[in-house]
């Protein structure tokens, strides 16, 4: 492994690579005390200049139970960025501080520059409405242990499919996987960026657009549910108007597939239902759990550890 191999999209994993990562995830799952000290004196930084809650606490609670210490900062206005200090600069510091990084931030390619001026590994955690792989290495685990395959999946994405970064990592990692079929579910406004778009054409997926979610429920094996991003809306009429598009409610998975699973990357606002969490199908929470243990095998195996 390179000293500072760089995680920015899902696809900077090879499919062989995050099959690894599952069976490290799976390992550690039943043999957790196998890896309580594998990252003794070892540190992750987690820069992040956007809020966060499971991203962060799942990155930092994974390095504490592989018996690593973590550093870092929550929200840019707590560091020198709000003095002015540019990302290259910030990584160079921290390369000399932390063996790995990871780090969110609001602008699109700023993992691109931190890539660049790095020492140690480093991982985006999310930048912008750009991608999310570690929240695509969570939804694989999830989708893995749930369907017991990554093939032949009729996959539902709703809400915001334009400024949903977990929605478009989840879709460049499930194209790797052969005759999974895509139902894109949003308003007109918050349709999938035509970027990603050419990705299913180019790869000759089957896929269609819709934007009824009763109409795609009956078809689908996963439900993945995304919020309505307001923090990348221009105005806020937009958002006041779109927000409620979609809400997922017991009512309406009455015409699912039994064993349909539901995955939201959270936080919820109102897009599923209370009354939904009782549903055996419903897999959001265990989602949370399946991307610590996801991050903790990334961690391991770029520190060359697992
Ligand atoms: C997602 C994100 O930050 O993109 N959250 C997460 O990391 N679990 C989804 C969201 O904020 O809606």
């Amino acid at each position: 492994m390179e000293k500072n191999r760089s995680i920015i999209n899902i696809l900077d994993l090879s499919v062989d690579e995050v099959a690894h990562l599952v069976k490290t995830a799976n390992d550690i799952e039943k043999n957790p005390e196998k890896y309580q000290e594998r990252c003794a004196h070892k540190k992750l930084a987690t820069l992040f200049y956007e809020p966060s809650t499971r991203t962060r606490l799942s990155f930092e609670a994974a390095m504490l139970e592989l018996g690593g210490q973590t550093l870092g900062f929550a929200g840019a206005q707590n560091s020198s960025a709000s003095k002015g200090e540019s990302v290259a600069d910030t990584i160079e510091v921290v390369s000399n501080y932390a063996d790995i990084i990871a780090m969110r931030h609001p602008k699109e390619g700023a993992p691109v520059v931190a890539a660049a001026h790095t020492h140690v590994p480093f991982i985006n955690a999310g930048d912008g409405g750009h991608f999310h792989p570690t929240q695509t290495l969570a939804d694989i685990l999830t989708i893995e242990r749930t369907k017991e395959t990554l093939s032949g999946l009729t996959i539902g994405l709703c809400g915001d499919l334009k400024f949903g970064r977990t929605v478009h990592s989840l879709i460049d990692a499930m194209l790797r996987y052969p005759d999974n079929k895509y139902i894109l579910i949003s308003p007109n406004e918050l349709r999938l960026p035509e970027y990603e778009l050419d990705k299913l054409r180019d790869a000759g997926a089957s896929f269609e657009e819709t934007k009824s979610l009763e109409d795609a429920i009956p078809k689908l094996d996963i439900l993945y549910m995304t919020r309505v991003q307001k923090e990348r809306f221009f105005n806020e009429e937009d958002y006041l108007r779109l927000k409620d598009t979609y809400v997922l409610t017991p009512e309406k998975l009455l015409t699912a597939k039994a064993d349909m699973a539901i995955l939201h990357p959270l936080p919820r606002v109102n897009e599923i239902s209370v009354a939904v969490d009782k549903d055996p199908r419903a897999k959001y929470f265990y989602q949370t759990l399946c991307g610590k243990q996801m991050r903790m095998a990334l961690i391991l195996y770029l520190l060359g550890l697992d």
